[in-house]
C-alpha cells in the first residue's frame, strides 16, 4: 500500500501561506496584480483561465482579464503585452496557451517581460533555469518539486526518471530535479527498453500523455510515482498516464488523478505572482 501524496491539500497549504503574505503586503500598501489573457474562446481554456482567476479572488490578488477574439492580430496582442510590461502596477502576465494558428506562440512568449513571466516559459525563465541563476519556475514541475518536499521524499541521490521532454513539463522537471542533486534520466517515445529504465527509479515521473500507460510491471517496490498525465475516460471518470490500481499496491507513495498535480500547478502561478510583486 503506498502512501497517498494529496495535491489538494498541499496545494490549499500553499494557497492559504500565500494568502497570508498578500494581506501583509496590502498592509504595506502593495496589491499583487495578475493579467490573464485569452484569445479566442478554446473552451479547455476558459475553463483554465477561469479557475486561475478564482484562486487570485480566493488568495487576494488583483486579476485583470483580456478575453480578446480569435482574429486578434499578433501585433495587437504584442502592443497590449508591452503595454502591461510597462505599467508598474501589473506584477504578472500570463498569455494562455494555445493561441489561434495565426501567431507566432515563441514570440508572444517572448515579448513578456521575464520580471513579469510567472509562467516560467520566456527563453530566459528557461535559459536561466538551466544554469541555476534565478527565474520564474514552469508551474507543474515546480509544483512536483513541493509535493515531494512537503511529503518528506528525499530527492538528492536519488534515481529520478522523467517520461516525456516537454518545454512545459518534462525538461524543467529533469533541471528541477538535477538542482535538487537527483540522478536524472529522461525518457521519450523514441527511448529503447524504457521498462529497464523506468524500473531503475526511486521517483518516477509520468508526463508521456497516454492514459494508464505506465502499470506495475515499469516500475520498482518502494518508488515514488508522480502522475502528471490527465485523460476523460469513456465512463466519465478522470485518470492519469499511471494505472493506479496497478501501481498502487507495489510503490511507496503515489499521486492520485484528479487530486494529486493538476491542483499544484495553479497554487504555484499564484506563488510566482506573489513572487513578482514582491520582487517588484
Ligand atoms: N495552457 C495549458 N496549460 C497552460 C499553462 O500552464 N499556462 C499557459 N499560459 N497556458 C496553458
Amino acid at each position: 500500500m503506498a502512501t497517498l501524496i494529496d495535491g489538494k491539500r498541499i496545494s490549499q497549504e500553499i494557497k492559504d501561506e500565500l494568502k497570508a503574505k498578500v494581506e501583509a503586503l496590502k498592509e504595506q500598501g502593495k496589491e499583487i496584480c495578475l493579467a490573464v489573457i485569452q484569445v479566442g474562446n478554446d473552451p479547455a481554456s476558459t475553463v483554465y483561465v477561469g479557475n486561475k482567476k478564482k484562486a487570485c479572488a480566493y488568495i487576494g490578488i488583483k486579476s485583470l482579464a483580456y478575453e480578446l477574439p480569435e482574429e486578434t492580430k499578433e501585433d495587437e496582442l504584442l502592443e497590449l503585452i508591452k503595454k502591461l510590461n510597462d505599467d508598474d502596477s501589473v506584477h504578472g502576465i500570463l498569455v494562455q496557451l494555445p493561441l489561434p494558428k495565426h501567431m507566432d506562440e515563441d514570440k508572444v512568449i517572448d515579448t513578456i517581460s521575464p520580471a513579469k513571466d510567472v509562467d516560467g516559459f520566456h527563453v530566459q525563465s528557461v535559459g536561466a533555469l538551466s544554469i541555476g541563476r534565478p527565474g520564474f519556475v514552469s508551474c507543474t514541475p515546480a509544483g512536483i518539486i513541493q509535493l515531494l518536499k512537503r511529503s518528506n521524499i528525499e530527492i538528492e541521490g536519488k534515481e529520478c526518471v522523467v517520461i516525456g521532454r516537454s518545454n512545459i513539463v518534462g525538461k524543467p522537471m529533469s533541471m528541477l530535479l538535477l538542482r535538487e542533486n537527483g540522478t536524472v534520466t529522461v525518457c521519450h517515445s523514441r527511448t529503447k527498453n524504457l521498462k529497464e529504465v523506468t524500473k531503475r527509479a526511486d521517483i518516477l515521473v509520468a508526463a508521456i500523455g497516454k492514459p494508464k500507460f505506465i502499470d506495475a510491471s515499469y516500475v520498482k517496490e518502494g518508488a515514488t510515482v508522480i502522475d502528471v498525465g490527465i485523460h476523460r475516460q469513456e465512463n466519465g471518470k478522470l485518470c492519469g498516464d499511471v494505472d493506479f490500481e496497478s501501481v498502487e499496491p507495489i510503490a511507496g507513495a503515489i499521486t492520485p488523478v484528479p487530486g494529486g498535480v493538476g491542483p499544484m500547478t495553479i497554487a504555484m502561478l499564484m506563488n510566482n505572482c506573489v513572487e513578482a510583486g514582491e520582487r517588484a
